[in-house]
């Protein structure tokens, strides 16, 4: 345990995260989310990713819990993620305490963040919604699960457009137009900073959502989007009234090993959202970024779900994992 402590309070001992610590973060992270967690893979960028804090919390030198903020929005907000305390302590308020030592910390080193944000799952099925003290709601989305083994890919794809083909009823032979892939990245830039997106797309709280990351559709956050390496399809090439995009497919714990595959949806149209779904399962197995186990989570507006769902089903190889859920995004002032 080198490095330095940057503080104490409530008998916890803070410091700033190193890469050494990679084995202490995954003895308090098993079986979270499910096996969903993003963590394993993400941890090393987080340790030189600019404008982010990793901070760990410790007691009597054992790890004990984990928050991340990274500073968006230019400056003005600092979207929290990575929250974890060890099974062990908790329910005896450790989230809270490391999350103020975290605000403080922050504040110290970028005083112009006013805001904090925040992503969480909630659960319909599972009971009433659990609010977190002080958080507002600005937006939610419906969440769509559904597994396969990659090799199925193919398979699900054929099945995909030609259930589209029929619900578009177009002609025999006439294939669904693909939706338009937005690579250039002036092109993308002019589409994300039209003033009319956010109504146009019913953008979720006027975020755009990236993976659990909410950002505004601003400059200053572009250059966060870019590192992403997304995919981006849009329904149209100008002013798109549907706009959707993938995240590389990364390794996750899940059934001890598997690759998450996130698409984040953006609009109303039952058949863009269909026609983007399966345009990204093409772009992932062109690509070959797929093998294995295959968790795909689509995160798209709550009138989609049942379509979507019906979309889905049929084909044996691919198949919902998870009851309806909902992606909630929360703000709070500092
Ligand atoms: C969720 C988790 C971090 C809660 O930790 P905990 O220490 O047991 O939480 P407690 O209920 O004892 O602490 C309550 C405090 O933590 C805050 N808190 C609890 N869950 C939170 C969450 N999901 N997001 C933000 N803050 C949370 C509460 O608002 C409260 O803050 P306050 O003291 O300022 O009022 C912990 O159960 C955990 O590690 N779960 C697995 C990972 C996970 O689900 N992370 C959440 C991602 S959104």
């Amino acid at each position: 345990m080198a490095g330095s402590c940057v503080g104490e309070s409530d008998g916890l001992t803070f410091w700033v995260a190193e890469q050494k610590d990679y084995d202490d973060v995954m003895s308090i992270s098993v079986q979270i989310y499910g096996g969903n967690d993003y963590l394993p893979h993400r941890y090393a960028g987080w340790m030189t990713e600019p404008d982010r804090a990793v901070i760990l919390g410790r007691r009597d030198g054992k790890l004990v819990a984990l928050v991340s903020g990274l500073i968006v929005d230019e400056g003005c907000t600092v979207v929290v993620e990575g929250l974890r305390v060890c099974p062990s302590e908790r329910g005896r308020g450790v989230a809270g305490v490391i999350q103020r030592f975290a605000d403080q910390y922050i504040q110290q080193l970028y005083p112009s963040v006013r805001t904090k944000r925040q992503t969480k799952v909630d659960e319909p099925s599972a009971g009433p919604t659990q609010t977190l003290s002080k958080f507002t709601e600005l937006g939610r989305r419906a969440g769509l699960s559904i597994i396969g083994e990659a090799d199925s890919f193919e398979g699900f794809i054929s099945h995909l457009r030609n259930k589209l083909h029929s619900t578009t009823g177009s002609e025999p032979g006439v294939s669904v137009p693909q939706m338009f892939l937005i690579e250039d990245e002036q092109h993308l830039k002019n589409i994300l900073l039209d003033p009319e997106l956010p109504s146009r797309v019913e953008l979720p709280g006027g975020a755009i959502i990236q993976d659990w990351q909410a950002l505004q559709p601003i400059e200053g956050n572009l250059e966060i989007l870019a590192r992403r390496n997304l995919t981006w399809l849009a329904d149209k090439p100008e002013r798109p009234a549907f706009l959707s995009f993938y995240t590389p497919p990364y390794p996750i714990p899940y059934k001890g090993g598997s690759l998450r595959f996130n698409i984040d949806m953006f609009g109303t149209d039952l058949v863009s959202a269909k026609r983007a779904l399966a345009g990204h399962f093409e772009k992932v197995r062109e690509r070959r970024e797929v093998k294995g186990k295959v968790l795909v989570h689509v995160y798209l507006n709550k009138s989609l779900w049942e379509g979507m769902r019906e979309f889905c089903e049929g084909y044996t190889g691919v198949t919902r994992c998870r009851e309806y859920w909902e992606q909630l995004f929360l703000e709070r002032g500092m």
